[in-house]
Parts: C-alpha cells; sequence; structure tokens
C-alpha cells in the first residue's frame, strides 16, 4: 500500500517487494488501492511478476493514493482490518508512507496487526532514515527549475523568488538553494527578518548580481503572523500553503526598489521520473521491507543508516521530525547575500 502524498521512486519500492519476495521468498502480492482507503475497503489488484515491469522510472504510484486514516467509515478500525486481511488471505501487509501514514500503522500494529514500514518523504524529514526516496529528485527538479528562474531574473535585472515545498522543514531549500547558488535560503526551522532577506538582497544586487531567494512553503517571517492564516485548512485538516513567495516579493520590493517575482514550483517537485539515486534507494527499502517481512518483524520500518539499509522498531522510528540542524543552516548563510 503507498499513502499519504505521493512520491518519486514509489513504483521502485513496489517493484523491489514484489521481484524480492518472488524470488528469494516465494511469495505473492496484491496491491491495496489508493492508500488506507483500499486497506479499508478491501479494494486490491494482483501484483504478478510482469505487473512490475520496467515500473522503477516511472513517477507517481501504480497502486494510487490518498490521505485517508485506517480507522475512517464502518470498516476502519483493527478488528475490521484484520477480518479483511484475513477475507483477503492476506498475510502481512507492507505500508509505504510518512510520518502519518506510519503513526497509523504503528497503531494497528500494536493492536496485533502484522505490518512492516517504508519510510516515503519528499521533505525528507523522517528523524530515523538518513534520507528518504523522492528527496534527491525533488532537490534536482527545484535546482534546474532555480536556474531557469535565475537567466530570466538576471535579464530583467529583477530579484527572483523561488517557493519550494518543505512544510515542516527546510531540506528542500536548503539543499536547492546552496546548488543553485541562492543569495538567501528561508526555511520554517530559522526566523529571519523581512528587513534581514531585504538587505541580503541588496548586498546582492549591488554587487551586479540578480538576487535570488529560496523559500520553503513553511516559512514564517520573523514578527508576522502566519501570512496564509487565512486560507484555512484543506479537507485533511492542514494549513493550506503555498503562497509565501508571493506573501514576501511585494515586500522585498517595497524594502529594496528592486523589482521582485515569485514562482511556486509545488506538485512539479513531486511528480516525474525519480532519480537513479531514489530509484536505488528505494528499490533497496523494497527488498528490506519483505526481508523483515519473511522475518515476521512487525511494528519496524526499514530505513537508511549511512550507505546500509536497516530495520528499527516503530516506536524508535516514529515521533520525532529531522529538522535541518542550526550548523547547516550557519554553513549555508556563509554564502549569502
Ligand atoms: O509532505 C510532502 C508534501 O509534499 C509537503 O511538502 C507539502 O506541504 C504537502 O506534501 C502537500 O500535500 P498535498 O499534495 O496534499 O497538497
Amino acid at each position: 500500500m503507498t499513502s499519504g502524498g505521493d512520491c518519486p521512486g514509489l513504483n521502485a519500492v513496489i517493484r523491489g517487494v514484489v521481484l524480492k519476495g518472488i524470488k528469494s521468498h516465494d511469495h505473492e502480492f496484491v496491491g491495496f488501492l489508493d492508500g488506507w482507503r483500499g486497506v479499508v475497503d478491501g479494494d486490491i489488484i494482483e501484483l504478478p511478476r510482469q505487473r512490475v515491469r520496467g515500473i522503477s522510472k516511472q513517477g507517481g504510484t501504480i497502486l494510487g493514493t490518498s490521505r485517508t486514516n485506517p480507522y475512517d467509515g464502518p470498516n476502519g478500525g483493527p478488528e475490521n482490518i484484520a477480518a479483511t486481511l484475513d477475507r483477503l488471505d492476506v498475510d502481512a501487509l507492507i505500508a509505504i508512507g510518512g510520518e502519518g501514514t506510519l503513526a497509523g500503522a504503528r497503531e494497528l500494529t500494536d493492536a496485533g496487526l502484522p505490518i512492516v514500514g517504508v519510510p516515503k518523504t519528499i521533505d525528507n524529514d523522517l528523524d530515523a532514515t538518513d534520507y528518504s526516496f523522492g528527496f534527491d529528485t525533488a532537490v534536482q527538479i527545484a535546482t534546474e527549475a532555480i536556474d531557469r528562474l535565475r537567466t530570466t531574473g538576471e535579464s530583467h535585472h529583477r530579484c527572483m523568488i523561488a517557493e519550494v515545498m518543505g512544510r515542516h522543514v527546510g531540506w528542500i531549500a536548503l539543499h536547492a538553494g546552496m546548488a543553485s547558488g541562492a543569495h538567501a535560503i528561508l526555511i520554517p526551522e530559522q526566523k529571519v527578518s523581512t528587513a534581514q532577506v531585504a538587505e541580503w538582497v541588496r548586498e546582492a544586487h549591488d554587487r551586479g548580481r540578480a538576487p535570488l531567494v529560496v523559500v520553503a512553503e513553511g516559512w514564517v517571517p520573523e514578527g508576522d503572523a502566519e501570512p496564509w492564516a487565512e486560507r484555512g485548512t484543506d479537507a485533511s485538516g492542514r494549513p493550506r500553503l503555498g503562497g509565501i513567495g508571493e506573501h514576501l516579493a511585494p515586500e522585498i520590493e517595497a524594502l529594496t526598489g528592486i523589482e521582485t517575482r515569485a514562482a511556486t514550483l509545488g506538485h512539479i517537485q513531486r511528480g516525474g521520473v525519480p532519480s537513479a539515486y531514489d530509484r536505488v534507494l528505494a528499490t533497496r527499502l523494497g527488498m528490506a521491507a519483505v526481508d523483515a517481512v519473511s522475518d515476521k518483524r512487525w511494528g519496524t520500518m526499514v530505513s537508511l543508516h549511512g550507505t546500509d539499509v536497516v530495520v528499527v522498531p516503530f516506536e524508535e522510528a516514529l515521533g520525532n521530525l529531522k529538522t535541518v540542524p542550526q550548523h547547516r543552516y550557519d554553513e549555508a548563510a556563509v554564502l549569502f547575500g
């Protein structure tokens, strides 16, 4: 099952699971459609070997996804889901998802269900894994887009603001900003005043550069109310993000007198072909997950430690976001302005 926001590399996990499971363990596979919704409704497709042929380079997920909760509806909750798995002759579930999905998986394993998790997020904010697949692709896409913003900014002698994803953490902004040589990187972990951003913009402009600001969608200017507060929440109850770049552009323009434009990259960062790095990582995680299932290591998650894929219990893996540490921001900030 794939659940939560999609992510380049999901199909490579599915292929890794199925191929390793068939070749090493003689398992058979079905896929639950659209995240927990398919598990709750018992909505499956067969996943024979030929169904996963060539899919590791495809974006998205062949199983579909949703942000549904496993406790939703009359068929949700551990007892109903156990009965559904039993009826479908399913011995174990591999849940591929982010913090929310895996927290649901943890509750279900605590209630006795046989589940192994695979961490997924382009935001790279899961604490127990050094990198999550999808992050490398997102950084690559964001960097390419920011490089393009730079050339149009240079032609018009404008300041350009690129807004990238990153609801709680700024890993994408930090890496794409460093890769593209941004003059300021703004991330949720760091309170920075708009006046300071304007100062960095002015410094770059005074050296004859077209200032480039990379901002994570979850950044809040120091001293500001959350600028998106009036935009309310989405269907899953989360604040609607997207728009901090547009909010910032007129303020920078007013403070510096430099014409400023903003572009929000949004879901472009989550779509399309995964990078080679993400395909390899995702395939390895999928293979390790099916080994963990064969060993009946319920309530665990596969994760990357250094260059090794290891298995960690949910209780160690969940609950803490992996934020950008101060020293990583300070290192990048030397290059600002
Ligand atoms: O968690 C991954 C993420 O891409 C965040 O960076 C972003 O805020 C969110 O998902 C967007 O979710 P949705 O696709 O539901 O709008």
